[in-house]
């Protein structure tokens, strides 16, 4: 859509220390600069683990760099004896522009459930920041025919008591888990699919606005070989990235593609 600007965003989870990070991002920097890249048509965005997030902050910062960033995953409180956890003021005050909320591999080795992801969704939200809301069918549910009112359900649950104004912040991820680090991408079709089912009951609940501006990715083994296919589908307005974000020439081709 002309409206929604894509957004390329790199899922690193548990890889790279801060020094590996750096050099990520500077190296990144500069291929993008070589390939006159435009960082008004394409948004891209990294998702370091926490250890990161300051050494990327400080070279954002120092080298007045456009790309984005935010985390992994959030608290639900926010301060005190919680041992362990980030609270998603820390995360703004780094810089974070988003946080990535519900990732399936959050879902199945952390007690996360739909209500801890609404608070995670909340959180980000009140501390300025924006939710990257994960969801997506497993391959039961695809065998069984029902993907599309699973995903378009796991999006509901989580967003209906939301303001406008909030959903209107929102950016979801449709991973659906048998595509994440399979190989076995998504067809166009079926992403496609997902995301118009998603938009239009974003469209049921919160109106035509809400609708046409938040930006709905794909996510699941996108590589360069595939991703602008994709993209051409008119409801996909990006990617969640996870093994090929790891390749610093892979994830500017797919950047400069999308
Ligand atoms: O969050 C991105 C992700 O889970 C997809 O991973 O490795 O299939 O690109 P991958």
């Amino acid at each position: 859509s002309a409206t929604r600007v894509p957004l390329v965003a790199g899922n690193w989870k548990m890889n790279f220390d801060h020094l590996e990070a750096t050099y990520f991002v500077q190296k990144f920097a500069w291929l993008l600069r070589d390939a006159k890249f435009d960082y008004r048509r394409c948004e891209v965005s990294l998702f370091p683990a926490f250890t990161a997030l300051r050494s990327v902050q400080v070279l954002v910062e120092a080298d007045h760099l456009h790309i984005t960033y935010g985390a992994q995953s959030v608290s639900v409180t926010t301060q005190g004896a919680f041992t362990g956890d980030v609270s998603a003021d820390m995360l703004a005050r780094l810089g974070c522009r988003y946080v990535i909320v519900g990732h399936s591999e959050r879902r199945k080795y952390h007690p996360e459930d739909d209500a801890n992801i609404v608070d995670q969704v909340r959180a980000v939200l009140a501390a300025g920041m924006q939710p990257i809301l994960c969801l997506g069918e497993s391959f039961e549910e695809r065998r069984q025919g029902i993907e599309l009112e699973f995903a378009v359900g796991q999006a509901h649950d989580v967003t209906r008591d939301l303001s406008d104004e909030e959903a209107a912040r929102l950016i979801v991820a449709y991973e659906p888990v048998w595509a994440i680090g399979t190989g076995m991408v998504a067809t166009p079709q079926t992403a496609q699919d997902a995301a118009k089912a998603i938009r239009d009951d974003l469209r049921d609940t919160f109106g035509p606005h809400v609708a046409e501006v938040v930006r709905i990715l794909y996510g699941g083994s996108v590589t360069s070989k595939n991703c602008t296919q994709i993209i051409a589908e008119p409801d996909v307005d990006g990617f969640l990235i996870g093994g090929a974000s790891l390749d610093v020439e892979e994830l500017a081709r797919i950047a400069r593609l999308t």
